[in-house]
């Protein structure tokens, strides 16, 4: 039931898990985003400038920084380039590896520096013997050992040489801390610990917005996510900033192994953001969708076909003969049906006719927004954004749901707090702020929505709460499930995550019958049971109560003396929320429980609580 969906947004990827800790590393840019040179600064008395050489890196790089001497400077000196990281880089006694590509005929040798921005104290420094040879781009790697750690994050990565030898221009500096399971190219393990807390079952890759592109030409283009980085020209993202595109497809898939989840790809479904609800070029004409839905087709057969396969072999060229295995698709990210350029005339049908031609076992889900409307046609991704109320108040939203398709809840979270009125739509219209972080009341409003999808977990797949992660540093969406900047230790797990961990830890084959003396409200629950066992799991949410809410239950084949486990959470109120390096305002209560005569489990929840009840 409980997942995770990614997309970069907020520099959840480039900034954010990606571990990679050098900003601009590669001076990547579009129409949209033209390559710059910030946030790079000259070091010494350098001129920095861009470049598109004659002899680029890579037709997929072809803009680098040339580092040249300044007016009026001496001979003699140290001149170099430094960056700032995404708004800082945290320095620990570890071990960073270094690389960057530099052209020239340079033959001393380079520096590379840890050091704090404020005192220039240096954490961690290295040379590294030049191998330029003129007229040729040639790789240099290093590692930078710190022995300490640094009691701030504001740091920077400096690269220098003498002068005396020409300018070098230099492209994909790049530099790494470790990285979660010691992957190459790999993500932060904070965060990633943080999702394998969340005991997440799937990974809704990628995107959101992110994968459709703004305008012509922008979607996220699988092809050019995998290879070596100096392979991966990057694309102008959808919310503000360029992608580096170095967390790409196999990066993705090598996530869902590390958190042993069941990856739900995402293929673009022929429509850019501009184009979206109205009559423009910019959704792919009926007479062109062909070629999309065959690139959707490659980019299956490159993670799940045999090397004797074209895309197949494309796979094992790259490192990875094993292939993957897909069980869900997603085509598109909110097409909606009334769209006028419309996903059911041509579009949905296009994708879906041929991926089930080719892979009739593959799920696929239209991400359509609406219910109930394409019966027939596999499963649908419903989003909802909302306020706590709205949330309390669809706990029997799935119970009429038409039982011929699955349900994804793709993306929801509580972004605005209630009104008087709880029947008061979010406003979209920006003239009332979006929470900041996730509150309490949200969290418990959330859990209602999910313990409603859980009591219909025959037909509703999945849950994920989105955006996930959000650097504080910047971002364009809250609120997040997880915030974060460059300290590893100032993570904030919000409230809604505390949540779902809860929910999410404590899994059951099947929702088991149950009868009760009263009514959903104030008290919202759900009961399983692993098939075959008396092994029972209880879940509920209290919302909006002035006294607590007494529970007698009596499991079937319990008897008197059967233990259970009651772990409860709550905060301080509904509106408490964590901050990043803030103490975590949610406090769990575990008590052992033994059923009283007749084998009934007797215990009191309160305004707020969302609490687990497992026999043990
Ligand atoms: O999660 C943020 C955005 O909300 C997603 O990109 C989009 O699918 C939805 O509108």
């Amino acid at each position: 039931m409980y997942g995770i969906m990614f997309e970069d947004i907020n520099h959840s990827g480039d900034g954010g898990i990606y571990a990679e800790l050098i900003q601009n590393r590669a001076f990547q840019g579009s129409t949209e985003f033209p390559s710059t040179l910030a946030p790079w600064e000259a070091v010494g008395n350098a001129k920095l400038s861009l470049q598109n050489n004659t002899v680029p890196l890579s037709s997929a790089l072809p803009t680098s920084v040339n580092v040249a001497q300044g007016a009026g400077s001496k001979a003699g000196g140290v001149i170099g380039l430094q960056n700032p990281g995404w708004w800082g880089i945290s320095v620990k006694p570890q071990t960073y590896k270094g690389s960057f590509w530099a052209l020239g005929s340079y033959k001393g040798q380079f520096t590379a520096k840890l050091q704090s921005a404020t005192t220039s104290h240096v954490w961690a420094s290295v040379d590294i013997k030049s191998e330029c040879h003129q007229g040729k781009w040639v790789e240099h790697k290093f590692q930078l050992n710190a022995q300490v750690a640094a009691p701030d994050t504001n740091n920077t990565f400096v690269l220098e040489f003498h002068t005396g030898q020409g300018s070098v221009n230099f492209n994909l500096i790049s530099l790494f801390p470790p990285t979660y399971r010691d992957r190459p190219n790999g993500n932060r393990p904070d965060l990633m610990n943080g999702l394998k807390g969340l005991k997440p079952s799937y990974f809704r890759i990628p995107g959101g917005n992110n994968i459709e592109g703004d305008t012509f030409n922008y979607r996220w283009k699988w092809n050019e996510t995998i290879g070596p980085l100096t392979q991966r020209p990057g694309r102008p993202g959808t919310w503000g900033y360029e992608n580096t595109d170095g967390l790409g497809l196999i990066e993705y898939l090598q996530w869902c192994e590390d958190l042993e989840v069941e990856p739900v790809l995402a293929v673009w479904s022929g429509v850019y953001l501009n184009g979206y609800n109205n009559a423009n070029p910019d959704v792919i004409p009926e007479a062109d969708i062909g070629i999309y839905v065959q690139d959707a087709l490659n980019e299956l057969e490159f993670i799940m076909g045999d090397v004797s396969t074209e895309y197949g072999a494309l796979r094992a060229s790259l490192g990875y003969p094993k292939p993957w295995k897909i069980n869900y698709v997603e085509i598109g990210n909110e097409d909606n049906l009334s769209d006028p350029t419309s996903y059911t005339s041509y579009r949905f049908r296009a994708f879906y006719d041929a991926i089930h031609a080719a892979y009739p076992d593959i799920k696929l889900i239209s991400s359509t927004g609406d219910l109930t409307a394409i019966s027939g046609h596999s499963g649908t991704d419903y989003h909802e954004y909302a306020r706590p109320n709205i949330y309390a108040a669809q706990f029997g939203l799935f119970d009429n749901a038409n039982r011929s398709h699955p349900i994804l809840l793709g993306e929801y979270a509580t972004i605005q707090a209630n009104k008087a009125d709880p029947s008061t739509p979010v406003d979209w219209s920006g003239a009332e702020p979006r929470l900041q972080y996730p509150i309490w009341i949200g969290a418990v409003g959330e859990a209602i929505y999910t313990l409603g999808a859980e009591r219909n977990g025959d037909i509703v797949i999945g849950a994920s709460y989105a955006p996930g992660f959000q650097n504080l540093n910047n971002f364009q969406w809250g609120p997040d499930l997880v915030s974060f900047n460059a300290d590893p230790d100032h993570v904030a797990f919000s409230t809604s995550y505390h949540a779902i961990q809860l929910l999410s830890s404590h899994r059951y084959t099947h929702t088991a019958p149950m009868t009760s003396d009263s009514g959903f409200g104030p008290a919202f629950y759900v009961a399983g049971v692993n098939s075959g066992t008396t092994e029972y799991t209880f879940k509920a949410a209290i919302y909006n109560t002035t006294v607590p809410v007494p529970f007698n239950i009596d499991f079937e084949g319990l008897k008197q003396g059967a233990k259970a486990k009651l772990t409860v959470l709550n905060a301080p109120s509904g509106l408490s929320y964590n901050v990043a390096g803030g103490p975590n305002v949610v406090k769990e209560t575990v008590t052992e429980l033994a059923a009283k005569k007749g084998g009934v489990f007797s215990f009191e929840l309160k305004e707020y609580d969302i609490a687990v009840l497992t026999t043990i």
